[in-house]
């Protein structure tokens, strides 16, 4: 007799059709999960890891690369524009994956000097 996990029961695999007409075998535990999203950005899961104050900094954004989802370093928790540009190597060397960097748009009473981000 074949034996299944109730996992497998509950989530068999299954052929999915992309827009682009390629077709995706998807089963349960499969490591990638192919979307529009995840072919935009070159990841393996539709999973994104927004911009944090205090928390989105180059380990944790690497981390989140590594597993496969889009993370975002907080560009509003670094203090200068220097600081910026060594945290984003510093995740450059953690990973060789693609990650973002969050800026803020909503209003500030000390507004970041983004023009100097450039
Ligand atoms: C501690 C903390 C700090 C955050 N800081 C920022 C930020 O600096 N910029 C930003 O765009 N969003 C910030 N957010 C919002 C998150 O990126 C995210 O949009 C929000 O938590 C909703 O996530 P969800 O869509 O997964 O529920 C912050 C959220 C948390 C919990």
């Amino acid at each position: 007799m074949e034996r299944h996990s109730g996992v497998a029961k509950c989530f068999p695999a299954r052929q999915v059709v992309l827009d682009n007409g390629e077709t995706n075998t998807r089963k349960w535990g499969d490591a990638m999960l192919k979307t529009k999203f995840t072919e935009t950005f070159g990841i393996d899961y539709p999973i994104v890891q927004g911009g944090m104050q205090w928390v989105g900094y180059a380990e944790l954004v690497a981390a989140v690369a590594n597993a496969g989802g889009l993370g975002f370093i907080t560009a509003l928790t670094q203090p200068t524009p220097e600081d910026l540009s060594r945290e984003i190597a510093k995740c450059r060397d953690l990973t060789d994956k693609p990650f973002g960097v969050n800026l803020t748009i909503l209003p500030s009473l000390n507004p970041p000097p983004y023009v100097e981000y450039r």
